[in-house]
């Protein structure tokens, strides 16, 4: 059984992978209304990532013996200035992400809940992932400059999942 404080901040951290799958969904109608179409595409396979991550969330502290209870999500925001300003958001989400599931950790091992500790040690290692991916992207952006925006669209699009 998973604790009351401990089912709090799982539920607080579901909350925030759906803010993510949010805003990156708003990030792909952003940037495809704007014709880049690869990009857009990217982003909304990576809003479901987000989401999936939030039912496995879900899924576990269900497993645990706890209580799933979905919260407000609240507004994401809706205009960037360029294309590698929407990537350079989403990359400071994703720090954020990263240090809320490290507080997770932290109380579970303090809780001496195991299980939790090695559930969302997973999603340490998830982080340092998308840190990379979503950096590297917005490294290629500023190395690569306006021009080489139509190829990097292109490629982004043929992401598979
Ligand atoms: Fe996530
Ligand atoms: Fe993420």
């Amino acid at each position: 059984m998973i604790s009351s404080k401990l089912q709090k901040v799982v539920n607080d951290q579901i909350t925030a992978e759906l803010w993510s799958s949010q805003l990156y969904l708003q990030m792909s109608y952003f940037l495809k209304a704007q014709g880049w179409d690869g990009f857009a595409h990217w982003l909304r396979c990576h809003s479901d990532e987000e989401r999936e991550h939030a039912t496995r969330m879900a899924d576990f502290l269900t497993d645990r013996g706890g209580k799933v209870k979905l919260q407000m999500i609240n507004l994401v925001p809706e205009g960037w200035g360029s294309v590698t300003e929407v990537f350079e958001h989403s990359l400071s989400q994703e720090k954020m992400v990263s240090k809320m599931i490290d507080k997770i950790v932290l109380h579970a091992i303090e809780e001496q809940d195991f299980a939790t500790e090695n559930f969302f040690r997973t999603f340490v290692d998830e982080q340092v992932e998308e840190e990379a991916l979503f950096g590297g992207v917005v490294d290629r952006l500023k190395a690569a400059g306006e021009n080489a925006l139509p190829f990097m669209n292109a490629q982004m699009g043929r992401r598979k999942e």
